[in-house]
């Protein structure tokens, strides 16, 4: 768990939804691995493959990539140079995490038919290493080099912009981190721990 002095940051948030997807990616690759050596002659179920394509494409690129993209990088861009900046080789990335979550979300579907499959498999296996290794550096750029640059250019009025932006960005499409907590249905649900935490603590805040 983050620092509590730490919760009402969105950076804090991003590190932390990372830390689920070293976790979920390393979980499925391994799982696919055990295949490695019985490529063609068993059965892959598509079950958890079009799991884990539907996690690529929910969590990792709409929930936490679109944050990133709408309501961090905007931010930054004034701060980066237009070209060539660390902002522009993230979305390169961001783009080829979309392309290898398309080969698993279509070989997912190919193996419900044939699940046999050896090419199909054989798809699975390599995209699935290829997912851990992009995502693993890609994160650690984040973490280490992208995060803390935006602590020293950003003011602190940008990113209390950027906490508001996240709120409305989470308040609109959904959170990845408080999705278990909370009343179903409730607006809180859809809000970060972190986030949530940090508006009630604000709300206080702003009433006395
Ligand atoms: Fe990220």
């Amino acid at each position: 768990m983050p620092d509590p002095s730490t919760l009402t940051d969105p950076l804090t948030c991003l590190v932390e939804e990372h830390r689920i997807f070293r976790r979920e990616t390393k979980s499925f690759l391994e799982q696919v691995q055990r295949y490695g050596a019985l490529i063609g002659t068993v059965p892959l179920d598509a079950a958890p493959v079009r799991k884990f394509a539907r996690f690529l494409e929910e969590d990792v690129d709409r929930l936490h990539g679109g944050k990133e993209e709408k309501a961090l990088f905007p931010f930054l861009s004034g701060h980066l140079p237009p070209e060539g900046g660390p902002v522009e080789v993230l979305l390169v990335e961001h783009g080829d995490l979309r392309g290898l979550q398309h080969t698993l979300a279509t070989s997912g579907e190919k193996l419900e038919t044939d699940a046999e499959a050896a090419e199909v498999q054989q798809a699975v296996l390599d995209s699935a290493g290829q997912v851990h290794r992009l995502l693993d550096e890609h994160i650690e750029k984040e973490d280490t080099v992208l995060f803390p640059m935006a602590r020293e250019v950003l003011s602190p009025k940008e990113m209390d912009d950027v906490r508001e932006a996240f709120r409305a960005f989470e308040g609109e499409h959904g959170a990845i981190l408080g999705r278990a907590t909370g009343s179903p249905g409730t607006q809180e649900r859809a809000l970060p721990p972190f986030c949530a935490a940090g508006r009630a603590r604000r709300d206080t805040a702003e009433r006395a």
